[in-house]
């Protein structure tokens, strides 16, 4: 039997309603939205625009057309990244970004001269605000914090730091890659200009999703490359400017956005706060009963700092890629080794130069048994 540990990457198994939406709609339906004056056309339209909605309820938008459509949180990562940083421009970031953040910004400095400052965690894991407000400089176009590592699960203090960014006349863009749909996220209640998700990690929708929230105002600074039709004012040959068409050329993922649509109506019902109290249980199970194993070494589950389901872990004398084959061939446990395209966390950790990690990431269709099995599963290897 399958165990599945890598919701970090991707979530699965996601809710039934997700595959009927998808199924119904490749099968009996298949039209693209924005474009057709046929019903159907116009049905998929709302479901699309409901999806729309259902996004900003869940992270307490102002307005659903804050709300962008993507293809991945590494595309609205870009969609931001490159739109919004000018030459010459300074960007304080954090050492724990994702390569999605940090070669996007490196291409910057080599391309267009923006200044890049990288702030590191403290011992407990977490970015501290101080820090941040001492690399902060009057030039600061952008702080780009992630909400939560990828690698150890610590969720960082984006308030206190979009506050400081806010204070100095800078964006604030947070990647919640590893939060949205697992933390509860109120935009309208956090200094916050830009949150970029995935649809297709907590938020439980297809491959081949995301979604990016713009604050009122916050779009004019920020250009788009992508470029063509809308299915709107068609006689200009301008892009629109008004949200969220200006971040949205081409046709949409309908099929990808239908599942989306029926993953953030579970996620309305279940309750984010729901899903995260199961998965901390689960976490807490976890890191316990790997604790437990005098060969292991788990890492950043140590201080108070609050975390989401996903734990780093070593086994002494092993290699992480040798200990995540083994659980996948001798115990179906499916995990991920090594880096986790976040080399920087890995350096701060001290497991950058064995290769990385093995991590092990919940999801709210995670059971104890499943926990129960890695544990037992990690023990018989070590
Ligand atoms: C922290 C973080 N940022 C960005 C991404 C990229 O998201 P996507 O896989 O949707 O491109 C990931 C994916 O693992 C991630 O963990």
């Amino acid at each position: 039997m399958r165990v599945y540990l890598d919701n970090a990457a991707t979530s699965f198994p996601k809710p039934p309603s997700v595959y009927d939406a998808v199924d119904f709609y490749q099968r009996h339906v298949g039209v693209a939205i924005g474009r057709g004056s046929y019903r159907q056309s116009l049905d998929v339209q709302r479901i699309v625009d409901q999806c729309r909605q259902q996004a900003a309820r869940l992270l307490g938008a102002e307005n659903p057309d804050r709300i962008v459509f993507t293809f991945s949180g590494t595309d609205g990562l870009n969609m931001v990244l490159l739109g919004i940083c000018r030459p010459s421009d300074h960007v304080v970031t954090s050492v724990l970004e994702h390569n999605s953040v940090l070669r996007c910004l490196r291409e910057m400095q080599e391309r267009r001269g923006i200044e890049i400052t990288t702030v590191a965690p403290r011992a407990d894991g977490r970015i501290e605000p101080a820090d941040v407000r001492r690399a902060l400089r009057p030039s600061t176009r952008l702080v780009a914090i992630l909400h939560a590592s990828n690698v150890t699960g610590v969720v960082q203090p984006i308030a206190e730091i979009g506050e400081l960014a806010q204070r100095n006349g800078s964006f604030m863009m947070t990647d919640a890659a590893q939060t949205a749909g697992h933390l509860p996220i109120d935009v309208s209640r956090l200094p916050i200009d830009i949150v970029v998700c995935p649809g297709h990690k907590g938020l439980l929708g297809p491959l081949g999703t995301g979604i990016v929230y713009v604050r009122t105002g916050i779009e004019e600074h920020v250009n788009c490359f992508r470029l063509g039709g809308t299915g709107t004012s068609s006689e200009d040959d301008h892009h629109p400017c008004q949200m969220p068409e200006r971040f949205e050329a081409g046709n949409h993922n309908v099929p990808g956005l239908v599942g989306l649509e029926a993953a953030l109506a579970f996620l309305e019902l279940k309750t984010i706060q729901a899903i995260h109290d199961h998965e901390a249980g689960l976490t807490r199970i976890l890191v316990e009963g790997l604790r437990n194993l005098s060969t292991v070494s788990v890492y950043g589950h140590d201080a108070a700092a609050p975390h989401v389901g996903v734990v780093s872990f070593n086994v002494k004398g092993f290699n992480a890629h040798e200990v995540a084959s083994l659980l996948d061939d001798s115990f179906g446990i499916q995990s991920r080794a090594g880096l986790h395209c976040a080399a920087g966390a890995h350096r701060s950790l001290g497991t950058f130069d064995c290769g990385g990690t093995i991590r092990f990431s919940v999801g709210p269709f995670t059971t104890d048994s499943e926990i129960e099995k890695a544990i037992t599963s990690v023990a018989e290897l070590t």
